[in-house]
C-alpha cells in the first residue's frame, strides 16, 4: 500500500504530528498538502520536542524526502526559520517545495487582522499568519507563487501591481495604515527568495517518480475536516482543503493513487479558534483535561476549547475522508476522569439528527445527546509504556470498551492508538504501509 493520507478528524489538534511521525518511519517520501504556518505540530524525540510549522513531520528521520505541496501557503520568513532550527539542532532537512505552492506577503498579515476585525461575531479567530488572505489571493488569481517569487523580475512586476492595490485596501478600506513599500518589501522578500530556491523543485515530478518506483509516500494533512474551507464549519473554519480531497489537489495525485486514509480522533475534543462547539464543557473536567493535556495552541499559545468526542462530526468526517483507518490519541490524557461522555447524537428543534448542518446557525442550535463510560485509571508514563508494549489488549478494558464503540459506530477499524507524547507510546494495529 505505498501512498497513505493523514487527516485530522476533529478541529485541529488531535495529535497528527504524533501519528505522521510514526508512520514516517516506514515512508520514504513525506508531503504537506496544504494550510501554512497556521498549523503547528509538535513532535518529540528523545525527550526534545519540535515545533514544525511548514515542514512535514517526517523531517527528523534521515533519509527522507519532505515535500511543501503546491496546495500550501508557504511564509518564507518562518520557513527559513525552521529550516534554521533544525541545522541548529544538528538535522539537515531534505526538503523540496513546490514552485506552485504560494508565498504569504507582508501585507497578507494585516488584512488577516482587518478582515477579522470587519467580522465581528462571524470572525474564525484565526492564527493570523496571512493564511486567508493569501488563499483569497491565489482564487483571484493575485497570488505570488514559489515559481515567480524565485524569479526577481516576475516577483518585482508582481509587487508592483499588488503594493499599491494592497495599500488602498488597507487605507481606504480598512482605515489602517502599512508602513511597507514595494522596495522595501521587495529587498527583504528576495532575500528569503534566495535562501529558499535551492529548494525549489519539481514536487509533482518527484511524487510521480516515487509512485511509479512503488515507493512510501505520506500525505501529511494540517488542520482538520471541521475546519476544511468546503466541508467544515463555515466561515469559522481555515482558508484550505484540509480533507482527503485536499491532498490529492495539494500534492498533485489522482484519487485513484491513494490506498489509505487515517483520521486522526483526539480521545476527546478540543478548538482554538471560535463559533459554536456542541460538545463543548467549561466545568472543572475541561480544566483538568487542558491541564493534563497542555491544551495551549502551538502557533499562537491560547488555551484551547474542551469538549467531549462527537460521533455526528466524527461520522461525518469518515465520510468526507473516505477513512479506511482510526488513529486515536491521547487516551493517557483523558485517564482519571471517571464518566466519560461521547456524543452520539444531536437534538435539533426537538428532532434527533444524526447529520452535520451546513448552517453554522443551525449548528449552534444543536443540542448534544451523550451516552456515559465509566473512566479509566491513569497507569503514569511507565504504565503506559509498558501498555504500549502490550498493546490494544493491554489497554484498560473501560478505554477498549470506550475505543471499540466508537470504532464500531463509524464503521472504521482501529489502526493506531496512542498513549503518550514518545514515539514508543504508540500502540499499532495496522501500519498503513501494510508490513502487519
Ligand atoms: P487560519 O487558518 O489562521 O485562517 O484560522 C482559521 C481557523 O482555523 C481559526 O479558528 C483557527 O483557530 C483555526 N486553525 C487554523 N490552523 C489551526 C491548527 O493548526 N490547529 C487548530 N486550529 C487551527
Ligand atoms: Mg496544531
Amino acid at each position: 500500500m505505498p501512498v497513505a493520507v493523514i487527516v485530522g478528524t476533529q478541529w485541529g489538534d488531535e495529535g497528527k504530528g504524533k501519528v505522521v511521525d510514526y508512520y514516517a518511519s516506514r515512508a520514504q517520501v513525506i508531503v504537506r498538502f496544504n494550510g501554512g504556518a497556521n498549523a503547528g505540530h509538535t513532535v518529540v524525540l528523545k525527550g526534545k520536542s519540535y515545533k514544525l510549522h511548514h515542514i512535514p513531520s517526517g523531517v527528523l528521520y534521515p533519509n527522507k524526502i519532505n515535500i511543501i505541496g503546491n496546495g500550501m501557503a508557504v511564509d518564507p520568513k518562518k520557513l527559513i526559520q525552521e529550516i534554521e532550527m533544525l541545522k541548529g539542532a544538528g538535522i539537515k532537512p531534505s526538503l523540496a517545495i513546490s514552485p506552485r505552492a504560494h508565498v504569504v506577503l507582508p501585507y497578507h498579515f494585516v488584512l488577516d487582522g482587518a478582515e477579522e476585525e470587519r467580522k465581528g461575531g462571524l470572525a474564525a479567530g484565526t492564527t493570523k499568519r496571512g493564511i486567508g488572505p493569501c488563499y483569497s489571493d491565489k482564487a483571484s488569481r493575485f497570488g505570488v507563487r514559489f515559481c515567480e517569487f524565485i524569479d526577481s523580475g516576475a516577483f518585482r512586476e508582481k509587487l508592483a501591481i499588488l503594493h499599491p492595490l494592497k495599500l488602498r485596501i488597507i487605507e481606504g478600506a480598512y482605515g489602517l495604515s502599512f508602513s511597507r513599500t514595494q522596495e522595501d518589501i521587495f529587498r527583504e522578500y528576495s532575500q528569503y527568495a534566495s535562501v529558499l530556491a535551492p529548494y525549489v523543485k519539481d514536487t509533482v515530478e518527484i511524487i510521480h517518480s516515487a509512485i511509479e518506483a512503488k515507493k512510501r509516500i505520506l500525505l501529511e494533512g494540517a488542520q482538520a475536516t471541521m475546519l476544511d474551507i468546503d466541508h467544515g464549519l463555515y466561515p469559522f473554519g481555515t482558508s484550505s482543503n484540509t480533507t482527503a480531497g485536499g491532498a490529492c489537489t495539494g500534492a498533485g495525485i489522482g484519487p485513484t493513487q491513494v490506498d489509505e486514509v487515517v483520521g486522526v480522533v483526539k480521545a476527546y475534543t478540543s478548538r482554538v479558534g471560535s463559533g459554536p462547539l456542541p460538545t463543548e464543557i467549561t466545568d472543572s473536567t475541561a480544566d483538568f483535561i487542558r491541564n493534563k493535556g497542555g491544551e495551549y495552541g502551538t502557533t499562537t499559545g491560547r488555551p484551547r476549547r474542551i469538549g467531549w468526542l462527537d460521533m455526528v462530526t466524527l461520522r461525518y468526517s469518515a465520510r468526507i475522508n473516505g477513512l479506511t483507518g482510526l488513529a486515536f490519541t491521547r487516551i493517557d490524557t483523558l485517564a482519571g476522569v471517571k464518566k466519560v461522555k461521547l456524543c452520539t447524537h444531536y437534538t435539533l428543534d426537538g428532532k434527533k439528527t444524526l447529520l452535520m448542518p451546513a448552517s453554522h446557525r443551525d449548528f449552534a442550535r444543536c443540542k448534544p445527546v451523550y451516552r456515559e463510560f465509566p473512566g479509566w485509571k491513569d497507569a503514569g508514563i511507565d504504565g503506559w509504556r509498558k501498555c504500549a508494549k502490550g498493546g490494544f489488549k493491554a489497554l484498560p478494558a473501560q478505554a477498549r470498551a470506550y475505543l471499540s464503540f466508537i470504532s464500531k459506530s463509524v464503521g472504521v477499524p482501529i489502526y493506531f492508538v496512542s498513549v503518550g507524547a514518545g514515539r514508543e507510546d504508540s500502540i499499532v494495529l495496522k501500519d498503513v504501509f501494510g508490513r502487519r
